[in-house]
């Protein structure tokens, strides 16, 4: 059985007070509604995740940064690498969120080595592929998240690629209230996962929790996580009010 997994992406969100409040209300609210079959991880901005770290100790939920940078040290102001996210707590990191890729550029050979870096500093990746509107109206969403795919992520070996985690955010759903349809999502994790059989092997594709994130929320959350191939989801606007996450967590049947 593949892992169930609910990450939160708080993106540019919080300040210090808001990130404890938020963190300390999912966390008593798992813990009081017995809620453990489900990883649920937390990705706060960078200032947030030692502090926030720290609160969630011995809870089992996990916390993610939102970006790392592609060196391991040195002058390069203003980024932040992959060992000190994880020297602060944090057992995760999004790589490639399509924010990171159409705002900052970032390509799959950065994402690639980004992805290797986090692996080799003990931190999962949560590998984002989707493709924008005009790539899905002219029917290029198979290609393109392919070659998100096979540049950022089918460069690694079989025992790296097994630990990490994949997630699908179709551009034109994040944020914008336009969730995929519960076929869309189906079809694409399918296809995801047939490409990682066809580079792979089934053993390692059945293995891989793969998430759908775009839109994602307590209404619409129980449809998606039913799908065969859809393994739960990278939740942002949902993620910040701690009961809708919650209700998103609970959602799986
Ligand atoms: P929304 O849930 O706000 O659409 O954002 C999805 C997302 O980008 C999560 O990483």
């Amino acid at each position: 059985m593949r892992t169930k997994i609910v990450a939160g992406n708080w993106k540019m969100n919080t300040n210090r007070e808001e990130a404890f409040s938020l963190a300390t209300e999912v966390s008593g609210m798992l813990k009081n509604e017995q809620i453990s079959a489900v990883k649920v991880i937390l990705a706060p901005p960078f200032v947030h995740i030692g502090a926030v770290a720290q609160l969630l100790n011995g809870t089992g939920i996990g916390v993610a940064a939102q970006n790392c940078a592609s060196e391991v040290s040195g002058a390069y102001t203003g980024e932040v690498s992959a060992p000190m996210i994880h020297s602060v707590g944090a057992n995760f990191v999004l790589i490639g969120h399509s924010e990171r890729r159409a705002y900052f550029n970032e390509d799959n050979a950065l994402l690639a080595k980004k992805t290797q870096l986090a692996l080799d500093h003990h931190l999962t990746p949560i590998f984002c592929v989707g493709e924008t509107l005009p790539e899905r109206e002219s029917g290029k969403h198979e290609e393109t998240v392919f070659s998100q795919l096979e540049e950022g992520l089918f460069i690694l070996p079989d025992t790296l690629f097994s630990k990490v985690i994949i997630a699908y955010e179709p551009v034109w759903a994040i944020g914008t209230g336009k969730t995929a349809s519960p076929a869309q999502a189906q079809e694409m994790h399918a296809f995801i996962r047939g490409k990682i059989s066809n580079r792979y092997g089934d053993a390692i594709a059945q293995a891989v929790s793969i998430l759908y994130g775009g839109s994602c929320n307590e209404n619409n959350a129980t449809e998606l996580f039913a799908l065969p191939d859809v393994d739960g989801g990278l939740i942002g606007g949902a993620s910040l009010k701690s009961r809708s996450f919650v209700n998103i967590i609970k959602s799986f049947s």
